[in-house]
C-alpha cells in the first residue's frame, strides 16, 4: 500500500501524485515505469516515474484520465493509498554525453520525457526541450521542463501559445536554422512519435521513442505489450520501453492499442454512470 502524499491537477483530466515509495525513489532511473493497481478488482496500468525525491521517499506519477482505471486513480485524494505500485520496471534510458539532445514531449508525453531531459543535462548534454499540446490550457510542466533543459521551446496545435504547429514543426525549424542535433528523443501519442521519427529521418538524426503499448503483467510473461521492432518481436515491458524509432512498426502498434476499444468504452461509461461527478472541472494549480 502506497500513500498519496500530494495531489495536484495540472490540466483538465491530468493529475500529479507524489506517492510514498522510498525504495523505488532510490532505485529508479530515467525512463523506467511502475505498474499500478488501485484496488483488489483494479486492472494493472503502467505509468512512468516522472520524477523522484529519494530524501522525501516519494515518486511522482503524472497521468491523463483516458479510461476507467486512470479515472478511478484520479478519484484518490491526499492520504488515500494505492494498493500496488510495482517497479522500477523497464530498461533505463541510455544516458551519455551525446552532445546536443532534442527531447520532444507531446501532451502527456511531457511527463515521461522530463526525467530523460534531466538525466541528459546532468550527463553534460546541451538539451533542447520541445514540448507541445493541443492548446495552452493542456500544456503541462513548463517550469519543470525549463529547469530540466538548456533551452525550452513550446508549440500548440491551435497557436494559443508558442509556435503554431507541432513539436516536429519546431524541430524542423531548428534544424533548418543550422542547429546541430545529435539525438532526438520523442515521447507522446503514437502519431506524434511516428511523425517525429519521420522528421528525424529527413535530416538523418538518430531518434529514440518510448512505446506505450497495452500492458498486463509488466514482466515479459503475458505477451500483451508485444511490438515489432526491426522485424523482430519485442516486449515493451522488458526490452523497452525505448526503441530506435526507425525500426518500430507504428502501424501494428496502433492496431494493437485499439484492440479493446469497445470493452474500454463500456468500462468507461459504466464507471462514469456510477461516478457522475468525475468529469467536472478541477482547478489547475501548476
Ligand atoms: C511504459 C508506459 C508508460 C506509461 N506512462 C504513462 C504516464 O506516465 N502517464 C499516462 O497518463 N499514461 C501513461 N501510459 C499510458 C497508460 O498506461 C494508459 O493510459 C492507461 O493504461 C489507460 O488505462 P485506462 O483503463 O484508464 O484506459 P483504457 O480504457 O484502458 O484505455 C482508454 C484509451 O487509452 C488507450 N490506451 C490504453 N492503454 C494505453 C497505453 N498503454 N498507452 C496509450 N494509450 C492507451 C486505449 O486505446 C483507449 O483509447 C504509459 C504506458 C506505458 C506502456
Ligand atoms: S506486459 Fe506482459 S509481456 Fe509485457
Amino acid at each position: 500500500m502506497n500513500e498519496i502524499i500530494t495531489r495536484k491537477v495540472l490540466a483538465e483530466g491530468v493529475k500529479e501524485f507524489a506517492v510514498a515509495a522510498p525504495r523505488l525513489a532510490r532505485a529508479r532511473r530515467a525512463g523506467q515505469f511502475v505498474i499500478v493497481r488501485v484496488n483488489e478488482t483494479g486492472e494493472r496500468i503502467p505509468l512512468t516515474i516522472a520524477d523522484a525525491d529519494p530524501e522525501a521517499g516519494t515518486i511522482t506519477l503524472i497521468f491523463q484520465e483516458v479510461g476507467k482505471s486512470t479515472l478511478l486513480l484520479g478519484t484518490l485524494q491526499e492520504g488515500d493509498r494505492i494498493l500496488d505500485v510495482v517497479g522500477p520496471l523497464g530498461r533505463p534510458t541510455h544516458i551519455e554525453n551525446f552532445g546536443t539532445v532534442a527531447c520532444l514531449g507531446g501532451g502527456i508525453g511531457v511527463a515521461p520525457v522530463h526525467p530523460i531531459a534531466k538525466a541528459m543535462k546532468e550527463a553534460g548534454n546541451h538539451v533542447i526541450g520541445i514540448i507541445g499540446a493541443r492548446t495552452r490550457d493542456l500544456l503541462i510542466m513548463e517550469d519543470r521542463m525549463k529547469a530540466a533543459t538548456s533551452e525550452l521551446h513550446i508549440s500548440t496545435d491551435d497557436g494559443s501559445y508558442g509556435t503554431h504547429g507541432f513539436v516536429t514543426t519546431v524541430l524542423e525549424a531548428l534544424v533548418n536554422e543550422g542547429r546541430k542535433i545529435d539525438l532526438v528523443v520523442a515521447i507522446g501519442p503514437v502519431p506524434m512519435m511516428s511523425a517525429s521519427t519521420k522528421t528525424a529521418a529527413k535530416y538523418n538524426l538518430p531518434c529514440v521513442v518510448s512505446l506505450n503499448s497495452i500492458m498486463v503483467d509488466g514482466t515479459g510473461m503475458c505477451g500483451a505489450c508485444r511490438v515489432t521492432v526491426g522485424g523482430k518481436t519485442r516486449f515493451v515491458c522488458v526490452d523497452g520501453p525505448e526503441f530506435d524509432g526507425y525500426q518500430v512498426d507504428f502501424v501494428e502498434l496502433v492496431k494493437r492499442q485499439r484492440a479493446y476499444l469497445k470493452q474500454e468504452d463500456v468500462a468507461r461509461r459504466q464507471f462514469l454512470e456510477h461516478h457522475p461527478g468525475e468529469r467536472c472541472w478541477e482547478t489547475k494549480v501548476s
